[in-house]
């Protein structure tokens, strides 16, 4: 479902522009920051939503969670529209700068706009004017607010989190697992996981007021957010230990990926759909093997 004209107040100077599927937020300061980029299809809706967010001023930079398709599908397009600078690790500088991985992100963004049925000549390139940063450092909104800069790899080994200070909120893109409609916390270590894990534990420490995950709606309050990372913590533990018993039951990688989709899937699937939903399980299937199946 769209937000009604294209953005969403969720604090004063802080709005969600997009759907809930593809949220982007922007944070309003002396320096709008802009975090996320989404999916190309959604690129009308999304300028539309920024500038009406932002009353017909400009974002001025790009905050990116980490360099998946569908989070920074937009970006090359808002770089032009906006002149913004970006921020992200140095990891995600070098794939988003690469001709052949952007060659890759553009076309799964095609893929999307096919069907989607966007026939315009949108397109992802390699990204200019990137500056990046690292666990601990801060970007400056120049009116008392910053983002502090934490390390979280696991869904991607370039990810970063951004914590607003003083308000407590926390952008945490696809780090901190995926809530699907039904409630149910996908874990989501892509490529390594203890890496996820230490990432999540490590956000679970943080005092929080909000939450910003990259497919669900804003989390707001303590005990939500609480809870929330006990369910995605407790779910991810539980993920591995029964991928982990159906290696040692010598399963076939694709039959357990089919096992747990068809177990867990429900109608638009925050995971996605069909073989999408399948390649998403069969990357968590490989990172417990990669990492602790001995029989291998
Ligand atoms: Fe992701």
């Amino acid at each position: 479902m769209e937000f009604k004209d294209n953005h969403h107040a969720i604090f004063q100077h802080i709005s969600v522009v997009g759907d809930h599927s593809h949220p982007l937020y922007i944070v309003k300061g002396n320096k709008n920051i802009l975090i996320d980029a989404g999916i190309l299809p959604k690129a009308t809706q999304f300028a539309r939503g920024i500038e009406a967010a932002l009353d017909g001023t400009k974002p001025d930079t790009l905050s990116i969670t980490h360099s998946h398709f569908d989070h920074v599908g937009c970006a090359h397009l808002f770089q032009q529209k906006f002149g913004l600078t970006i921020h992200c690790s140095s990891m995600a500088q070098e794939i988003l700068q690469n001709e052949d991985m952007a060659e890759m992100i553009d076309l799964r963004n095609q893929e999307l706009k096919d069907k989607m049925k966007d026939f315009s000549n949108s397109a992802f390139a390699p990204l200019q004017n990137i500056i990046t940063v690292k666990e601990g450092d801060r970007i400056d909104l120049g009116d008392g607010r910053f983002l502090e800069v934490f390390a979280v790899p696991g869904h991607s080994d370039c990810a970063l989190a951004y914590l607003l200070h003083p308000d407590k909120i926390l952008f945490a893109g696809d780090a901190a697992g995926m809530l699907d409609h039904n409630g149910y916390v996908w874990p989501v270590f892509f490529t390594r996981y203890s890496a996820y894990e230490q990432s999540l534990q490590k956000m679970a420490a943080l005092d929080l007021e909000g939450l910003a995950c990259g497919h669900s709606d804003f989390m707001a309050g303590k005990d939500k957010i609480t809870q929330f990372f006990i369910d995605s913590l407790s779910e991810t533990r539980r993920m591995k230990m029964e991928i982990l018993g159906k290696l040692h039951r010598a399963m076939d990688h694709i039959e357990i990926a089919e096992s747990i989709k068809e177990k867990r899937y429900i109608p638009n699937c925050v995971l996605g759909e069909g073989d999408e939903l399948l390649t998403n399980i069969y990357a968590l299937v490989r990172a417990v093997n990669n990492e602790f199946n001995r029989q291998r």
